[in-house]
Protein backbone atom coordinates (compact mmCIF):
# COMPACT_ATOMS: atom_id res chain seq x y z
CA UNK A 1 0.00 0.00 0.00
CA UNK A 2 1.40 3.71 -0.75
CA UNK A 3 2.33 5.94 1.85
CA UNK A 4 0.03 7.86 2.85
CA UNK A 5 1.22 11.82 2.60
CA UNK A 6 1.74 13.40 5.93
CA UNK A 7 -0.60 15.95 6.83
CA UNK A 8 0.31 18.44 9.61
CA UNK A 9 -2.83 20.37 10.78
CA UNK A 10 -2.43 23.10 13.02
CA UNK A 11 -5.73 23.53 14.83
CA UNK A 12 -8.40 21.10 16.43
CA UNK A 13 -10.78 20.92 13.41
CA UNK A 14 -14.97 19.77 13.61
CA UNK A 15 -14.44 16.02 14.06
CA UNK A 16 -15.80 14.97 10.83
CA UNK A 17 -13.20 17.02 9.04
CA UNK A 18 -10.40 15.32 11.08
CA UNK A 19 -12.00 12.10 10.37
CA UNK A 20 -11.93 12.59 6.71
CA UNK A 21 -8.32 13.80 6.50
CA UNK A 22 -7.45 10.48 8.23
CA UNK A 23 -8.59 8.35 5.29
CA UNK A 24 -6.05 10.02 3.18
CA UNK A 25 -3.17 11.27 5.28
CA UNK A 26 -0.81 10.40 7.69
CA UNK A 27 -2.58 13.11 9.99
CA UNK A 28 -0.64 15.44 12.95
CA UNK A 29 -3.01 17.32 15.06
CA UNK A 30 -2.46 20.36 16.57
CA UNK A 31 -2.76 21.49 20.33
CA UNK A 32 -6.18 21.48 21.90
CA UNK A 33 -7.76 25.10 21.91
CA UNK A 34 -7.45 25.55 25.80
CA UNK A 35 -3.80 24.17 25.77
CA UNK A 36 -2.79 27.71 24.84
CA UNK A 37 -2.52 30.09 21.94
CA UNK A 38 -2.61 28.57 18.32
CA UNK A 39 0.68 27.62 16.97
CA UNK A 40 3.31 30.16 15.62
CA UNK A 41 6.76 31.09 14.96
CA UNK A 42 8.82 28.23 15.74
CA UNK A 43 6.35 25.81 17.28
CA UNK A 44 4.50 25.93 13.65
CA UNK A 45 7.21 25.15 11.87
CA UNK A 46 8.19 21.95 14.56
CA UNK A 47 4.50 21.14 13.82
CA UNK A 48 5.24 20.63 10.15
CA UNK A 49 8.46 19.13 10.42
CA UNK A 50 8.20 16.61 7.76
CA UNK A 51 4.79 17.39 6.54
CA UNK A 52 3.86 17.35 2.79
CA UNK A 53 0.87 19.61 3.40
CA UNK A 54 -0.23 22.21 6.21
CA UNK A 55 -4.04 23.06 7.21
CA UNK A 56 -3.74 26.15 9.38
CA UNK A 57 -6.87 28.42 10.57
CA UNK A 58 -6.57 32.19 11.60
CA UNK A 59 -4.58 32.36 14.66
CA UNK A 60 -1.54 30.60 13.07
CA UNK A 61 0.72 33.41 11.33
CA UNK A 62 2.62 31.87 8.40
CA UNK A 63 4.81 34.86 8.42
CA UNK A 64 8.22 35.28 5.91
CA UNK A 65 9.99 33.74 8.56
CA UNK A 66 8.10 30.48 8.96
CA UNK A 67 7.30 30.35 5.25
CA UNK A 68 11.25 30.21 4.97
CA UNK A 69 11.64 27.69 7.59
CA UNK A 70 9.13 24.92 6.51
CA UNK A 71 10.33 21.80 5.27
CA UNK A 72 11.35 21.75 1.21
CA UNK A 73 9.01 18.71 0.76
CA UNK A 74 5.77 20.44 1.79
CA UNK A 75 3.73 21.54 -1.05
CA UNK A 76 1.02 22.95 -0.23
CA UNK A 77 -0.47 25.51 2.97
CA UNK A 78 -4.50 25.05 2.83
CA UNK A 79 -5.99 28.07 5.78
CA UNK A 80 -9.04 26.92 7.29
CA UNK A 81 -10.80 30.64 6.45
CA UNK A 82 -11.83 32.65 3.32
CA UNK A 83 -9.80 35.39 4.76
CA UNK A 84 -5.82 34.81 4.55
CA UNK A 85 -4.21 37.89 5.91
CA UNK A 86 -2.24 35.40 8.56
CA UNK A 87 -0.24 33.97 6.05
CA UNK A 88 2.60 35.52 3.39
CA UNK A 89 1.24 34.40 0.66
CA UNK A 90 4.37 35.70 -1.42
CA UNK A 91 7.37 34.23 0.83
CA UNK A 92 5.12 30.79 0.57
CA UNK A 93 4.80 31.00 -2.85
CA UNK A 94 8.87 32.37 -3.71
CA UNK A 95 9.19 28.77 -1.84
CA UNK A 96 6.83 27.16 -4.15
CA UNK A 97 4.66 26.44 -2.11
CA UNK A 98 1.14 26.81 -3.25
CA UNK A 99 -1.10 28.23 -0.56
CA UNK A 100 -5.42 28.19 -0.29
CA UNK A 101 -8.40 29.41 0.84
CA UNK A 102 -11.93 28.40 1.40
CA UNK A 103 -14.46 30.65 0.02
CA UNK A 104 -18.46 30.59 -0.80
CA UNK A 105 -18.97 27.88 1.73
CA UNK A 106 -19.39 30.76 4.47
CA UNK A 107 -21.24 33.21 2.72
CA UNK A 108 -25.20 32.25 4.01
CA UNK A 109 -23.29 32.30 7.68
CA UNK A 110 -21.51 34.76 7.75
CA UNK A 111 -24.30 37.00 6.30
CA UNK A 112 -26.31 35.82 8.91
CA UNK A 113 -24.34 36.77 11.31
CA UNK A 114 -24.46 40.13 9.61
CA UNK A 115 -28.07 40.35 9.66
CA UNK A 116 -28.01 39.35 13.51
CA UNK A 117 -25.50 42.54 14.11
CA UNK A 118 -27.74 44.56 12.45
CA UNK A 119 -30.86 43.59 14.03
CA UNK A 120 -29.01 43.08 17.36
CA UNK A 121 -27.89 47.23 17.34
CA UNK A 122 -31.31 48.50 15.69
CA UNK A 123 -32.68 46.89 18.13
CA UNK A 124 -30.69 46.90 21.41
CA UNK A 125 -30.84 43.63 21.79
CA UNK A 126 -27.69 43.97 24.04
CA UNK A 127 -29.17 45.99 26.61
CA UNK A 128 -32.21 44.26 26.11
CA UNK A 129 -30.06 40.69 27.16
CA UNK A 130 -27.79 42.53 29.93
CA UNK A 131 -30.93 43.58 31.65
CA UNK A 132 -32.92 40.00 31.30
CA UNK A 133 -29.32 38.76 32.66
CA UNK A 134 -28.90 41.31 35.62
CA UNK A 135 -32.80 40.30 36.78
CA UNK A 136 -33.78 43.83 35.99
CA UNK A 137 -36.47 44.05 34.29
CA UNK A 138 -39.63 45.77 35.95
CA UNK A 139 -42.05 45.38 33.12
CA UNK A 140 -43.45 46.41 29.80
CA UNK A 141 -43.40 49.97 29.07
CA UNK A 142 -44.52 52.20 26.12
CA UNK A 143 -41.37 53.81 25.81
CA UNK A 144 -38.88 51.22 27.04
CA UNK A 145 -35.57 50.48 24.81
CA UNK A 146 -37.48 51.38 21.75
CA UNK A 147 -34.93 51.30 18.77
CA UNK A 148 -34.73 52.04 15.14
CA UNK A 149 -37.17 49.82 12.33
CA UNK A 150 -35.27 49.16 9.43
CA UNK A 151 -37.88 48.83 7.38
CA UNK A 152 -37.95 51.43 4.71
CA UNK A 153 -34.14 52.45 5.52
CA UNK A 154 -31.11 52.18 3.42
CA UNK A 155 -28.41 49.95 4.15
CA UNK A 156 -24.71 50.58 2.64
CA UNK A 157 -22.93 47.87 1.80
CA UNK A 158 -19.32 48.60 1.48
CA UNK A 159 -17.87 45.13 -0.63
CA UNK A 160 -20.32 43.40 -2.86
CA UNK A 161 -18.88 40.27 -3.30
CA UNK A 162 -20.37 37.05 -2.24
CA UNK A 163 -20.97 37.65 1.59
CA UNK A 164 -21.77 41.49 0.49
CA UNK A 165 -24.59 40.18 -1.60
CA UNK A 166 -25.90 37.55 0.24
CA UNK A 167 -26.21 40.44 2.91
CA UNK A 168 -27.88 42.82 0.54
CA UNK A 169 -30.54 39.56 0.01
CA UNK A 170 -31.11 39.32 3.35
CA UNK A 171 -32.12 43.28 4.18
CA UNK A 172 -34.26 43.68 1.11
CA UNK A 173 -36.15 40.87 3.05
CA UNK A 174 -36.66 43.27 5.53
CA UNK A 175 -37.58 45.78 3.54
CA UNK A 176 -34.74 47.80 3.18
CA UNK A 177 -33.29 49.78 0.28
CA UNK A 178 -29.71 48.90 -0.83
CA UNK A 179 -26.63 50.87 -1.93
CA UNK A 180 -23.25 50.02 -2.07
CA UNK A 181 -19.30 50.41 -2.88
CA UNK A 182 -17.50 48.01 -4.95
CA UNK A 183 -14.45 48.22 -6.56
CA UNK A 184 -16.30 46.66 -9.56
CA UNK A 185 -20.07 47.76 -10.19
CA UNK A 186 -22.19 44.49 -10.37
CA UNK A 187 -23.71 43.44 -13.88
CA UNK A 188 -27.18 45.21 -13.85
CA UNK A 189 -28.73 41.77 -13.04
CA UNK A 190 -26.53 41.47 -10.05
CA UNK A 191 -27.75 44.32 -8.64
CA UNK A 192 -31.51 43.96 -7.69
CA UNK A 193 -32.09 47.40 -7.52
CA UNK A 194 -29.30 48.14 -5.45
CA UNK A 195 -27.59 51.82 -6.05
CA UNK A 196 -23.63 52.26 -7.03
CA UNK A 197 -21.79 54.20 -5.70
CA UNK A 198 -17.85 54.71 -6.97
CA UNK A 199 -16.43 56.01 -3.86
CA UNK A 200 -17.15 54.99 -0.24
CA UNK A 201 -17.12 58.69 0.31
CA UNK A 202 -20.05 58.92 -1.87
CA UNK A 203 -21.88 55.69 -0.18
CA UNK A 204 -21.56 57.14 2.94
CA UNK A 205 -23.89 59.64 3.03
CA UNK A 206 -26.68 57.54 1.90
CA UNK A 207 -26.40 55.18 4.78
CA UNK A 208 -28.80 54.33 7.79
CA UNK A 209 -26.96 51.60 8.27
CA UNK A 210 -23.80 50.75 7.21
CA UNK A 211 -22.28 47.17 7.27
CA UNK A 212 -18.54 46.28 5.77
CA UNK A 213 -17.57 43.14 3.81
CA UNK A 214 -14.40 43.98 2.03
CA UNK A 215 -11.14 42.29 3.07
CA UNK A 216 -8.45 43.56 5.31
CA UNK A 217 -5.96 45.07 3.01
CA UNK A 218 -3.30 48.07 3.80
CA UNK A 219 -6.17 50.11 1.15
CA UNK A 220 -8.91 49.34 3.64
CA UNK A 221 -7.15 49.15 6.76
CA UNK A 222 -8.61 52.20 8.86
CA UNK A 223 -11.34 52.94 6.27
CA UNK A 224 -13.95 53.70 8.76
CA UNK A 225 -11.76 56.49 10.25
CA UNK A 226 -13.13 59.92 12.00
CA UNK A 227 -13.50 61.47 8.68
CA UNK A 228 -15.52 59.09 6.85
CA UNK A 229 -17.68 58.21 9.99
CA UNK A 230 -18.27 62.21 9.92
CA UNK A 231 -19.93 61.25 6.34
CA UNK A 232 -22.86 59.35 7.49
CA UNK A 233 -26.12 60.54 8.38
CA UNK A 234 -26.20 61.63 12.82
CA UNK A 235 -28.53 58.31 13.91
CA UNK A 236 -26.69 56.00 11.63
CA UNK A 237 -25.45 52.80 12.93
CA UNK A 238 -22.04 50.55 11.65
CA UNK A 239 -22.18 46.76 10.93
CA UNK A 240 -18.78 44.68 11.06
CA UNK A 241 -18.23 41.73 10.10
CA UNK A 242 -15.58 41.38 8.00
CA UNK A 243 -12.67 42.31 9.69
CA UNK A 244 -11.50 44.80 12.82
CA UNK A 245 -8.67 46.35 11.36
CA UNK A 246 -11.14 48.16 8.67
CA UNK A 247 -11.98 50.13 11.73
CA UNK A 248 -9.98 52.79 13.36
CA UNK A 249 -11.74 52.13 17.00
CA UNK A 250 -10.96 54.91 18.67
CA UNK A 251 -13.06 57.00 16.32
CA UNK A 252 -16.06 54.84 16.27
CA UNK A 253 -15.97 54.54 20.14
CA UNK A 254 -16.24 58.68 19.94
CA UNK A 255 -18.81 58.26 17.49
CA UNK A 256 -20.86 56.22 19.12
CA UNK A 257 -20.31 58.54 22.42
CA UNK A 258 -21.74 61.36 20.93
CA UNK A 259 -24.47 59.75 19.41
CA UNK A 260 -23.38 60.47 15.64
CA UNK A 261 -23.22 56.54 15.34
CA UNK A 262 -26.26 55.27 17.39
CA UNK A 263 -25.19 52.02 18.17
CA UNK A 264 -22.61 49.17 16.16
CA UNK A 265 -22.71 45.57 15.93
CA UNK A 266 -19.74 44.05 15.90
CA UNK A 267 -18.09 40.46 15.40
CA UNK A 268 -14.45 41.48 14.61
CA UNK A 269 -12.09 43.29 16.28
CA UNK A 270 -8.46 44.63 15.43
CA UNK A 271 -6.20 42.48 17.15
CA UNK A 272 -8.68 40.25 18.47
CA UNK A 273 -9.13 38.10 20.74
CA UNK A 274 -7.69 41.48 22.49
CA UNK A 275 -11.34 44.11 22.10
CA UNK A 276 -11.01 47.52 22.86
CA UNK A 277 -12.02 48.09 26.35
CA UNK A 278 -13.99 50.84 25.12
CA UNK A 279 -16.47 49.04 23.05
CA UNK A 280 -17.13 46.88 26.25
CA UNK A 281 -18.47 49.94 28.40
CA UNK A 282 -20.65 51.11 25.32
CA UNK A 283 -24.55 49.99 26.36
CA UNK A 284 -25.13 50.96 21.98
CA UNK A 285 -22.58 48.36 21.20
CA UNK A 286 -23.61 44.60 20.45
CA UNK A 287 -20.35 42.32 20.38
CA UNK A 288 -19.99 38.72 19.47
CA UNK A 289 -16.72 36.46 19.63
CA UNK A 290 -15.88 36.58 15.99
CA UNK A 291 -18.93 33.82 15.27
CA UNK A 292 -19.51 34.83 11.38
CA UNK A 293 -18.93 30.81 10.29
CA UNK A 294 -19.57 29.22 13.35
CA UNK A 295 -22.07 26.68 12.34
CA UNK A 296 -21.71 23.16 11.93
CA UNK A 297 -22.34 23.15 8.62
CA UNK A 298 -20.48 25.61 7.71
CA UNK A 299 -17.35 24.86 9.37
CA UNK A 300 -17.44 21.12 8.58
CA UNK A 301 -18.04 22.52 5.04
CA UNK A 302 -14.74 24.99 5.26
CA UNK A 303 -12.75 21.53 6.69
CA UNK A 304 -13.87 20.05 3.75
CA UNK A 305 -12.96 22.51 1.10
CA UNK A 306 -9.58 23.03 2.81
CA UNK A 307 -9.22 19.19 2.19
CA UNK A 308 -10.68 19.14 -1.61
CA UNK A 309 -7.76 21.98 -2.10
CA UNK A 310 -5.50 19.52 -0.30
CA UNK A 311 -6.69 16.71 -2.31
CA UNK A 312 -5.85 18.44 -5.24
CA UNK A 313 -1.98 19.26 -4.58
CA UNK A 314 -1.11 15.50 -2.69
CA UNK A 315 -3.48 12.98 -4.07
CA UNK A 316 -3.98 14.32 -7.51
CA UNK A 317 -1.10 16.70 -8.09
CA UNK A 318 -3.38 18.97 -9.51
CA UNK A 319 -3.92 22.81 -9.39
CA UNK A 320 -6.71 23.53 -6.13
CA UNK A 321 -9.58 25.48 -7.11
CA UNK A 322 -9.10 27.68 -4.53
CA UNK A 323 -5.24 28.39 -5.15
CA UNK A 324 -4.75 32.57 -3.61
CA UNK A 325 -2.40 34.60 -6.17
C1 LIG B 1 -12.69 33.64 7.61
O1 LIG B 1 -12.95 32.54 7.08
O2 LIG B 1 -11.85 34.41 7.16
C2 LIG B 1 -13.48 33.98 8.80
O3 LIG B 1 -13.20 35.19 9.34
C3 LIG B 1 -13.46 32.88 9.83
O4 LIG B 1 -14.81 32.79 10.13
Amino acid sequence: MATKPVLAIARRLPEAVERRARQDYAVRLGPDDDAGPPLSGDALVAHARGADGLLVAPGNAVTAEVAAALPARLRVIATFSVGFEHIDVTAARARGITVTNTPDVLTDATADIALLCMLGATRRAGEGEALMRAGAWTGWTPTHLMGVQVTGKRLGIVGMGRIGQAMAHRARAVGMAIHYHNRRRLPPGQEHGAVFHDTVESLLPCCDVVSLHCPATPETTGLMNAARLALLPRGAVLVNTARGALVDDEALIAALKSGHVAAAGLDVYAGEPTVHPGYRALPNTVLLPHLGSATVETRTAMGFRALDNLDSVLLRGESPVDAIG
